[in-house]
């Protein structure tokens, strides 16, 4: 019944913001921008392989919003998590239902109300602008996960989102990204160099052999059981996105911040918990952090 279906609150509407809209409203459920001020409906061209789509997503400014939020996606960039949340502070509580579409991770933590459920999702779909308005999309797996039980929409949505999987532990499949994120994002957007590099180049090679080693030196620390051998899958993300240009990569050559922070920061902070250093990775946000 389409009345019990959440009405989400979008936070960001970018690339992964789009296309999790996009099969959001496919499956029933409304999904409205929250902008800063009142501001008229986004409209949104999504490229797919196989079909160009068109979607309108309404626009809502803080005043407009319910007194509490049910439904909250962030999908903004991660820099800018904290401003964008600031536009719904005082209409969360550990009741809301958030689900967080984002690169790296650790973006949300400590910024959402004690209890707040988060649903964590993870894609291998290659989104990316061709212009505000164009979403260009490759559609590939897109996992669900964070919480001991699916919610109850989900069935309803995997009709409209392909490839869609349920992960109660997600962490694996967030870990293998978010090494394939470290590795060939900051590499990639230090060399200007579309993905390929990695496998082509063998100076790069080497280099993106040490980010995955000290990552996975590090993640079976926090986990005894993880099975290693990132190199082999980063190789296979870069050789499968070979003409790509990196999200970081992107950012980097229109001068906009990189989410280097929540990527290898992440990783950096974990390490130094440990009492660890990653000196690759270290190294590569230094080059990457604007003095
Ligand atoms: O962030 C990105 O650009 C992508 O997730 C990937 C595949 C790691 C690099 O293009």
């Amino acid at each position: 019944m389409t009345e019990s279906l959440p009405h989400w609150y979008l936070l960001g509407a970018g690339n992964m913001g789009t296309l999790a809209a996009w099969y959001l409203t496919r499956a029933g459920h409304a999904v409205s921008v929250v902008t800063n001020s009142p501001t008229p409906p986004r409209h949104k061209q999504l490229i797919f392989s196989d079909q160009n789509a068109s979607l309108t997503l309404p626009c809502v400014s803080p005043a407009q919003l319910p007194d509490t939020i049910a439904y909250l996606l962030v999908a903004s960039k991660t820099p800018y998590t904290e401003a964008a949340l600031r536009r719904v502070s005082g209409h969360l509580n550990s009741t809301t239902q958030v689900l967080r579409f984002q690169n790296g991770m650790g973006a949300l933590d400590g910024r959402l109300p004690p209890g707040t459920n988060v649903l964590e999702a993870i894609t291998t779909s290659a989104v990316k602008g061709q212009s505000p308005q164009h979403t260009i999309v490759a559609e590939n797996t897109t996992w669900l996960g964070g919480l001991s039980q699916p919610p109850e929409w989900l069935a309803g949505l995997q009709r409209h989102w392909p490839d869609l999987r349920w992960e109660a532990d997600i962490r694996f499949v967030q870990w293998k990204k978010l090494v394939a994120n470290a590795v060939i994002n900051p590499l990639t957007a230090l060399h200007d160099v579309p993905n390929g590099a990695l496998v082509d180049d063998p100076a790069l090679q080497q280099a993106a052999r040490a980010l995955c080693a000290e990552a996975d030196t590090l993640l079976t620390t926090l986990d005894s059981s993880w099975p290693g051998n990132s190199f082999s899958a980063v190789l296979q993300v870069a050789r499968a996105t070979a003409g790509n240009t990196s999200s970081m990569r992107a950012d980097r050559q229109r001068g906009a911040i990189t989410e280097i922070e929540a990527i290898n920061g992440w990783l950096l902070r974990q390490a130094q918990r440990h009492g660890m250093d990653l000196p690759t990775h270290r190294r590569l946000i230094e080059a990457l952090t604007p003095t």
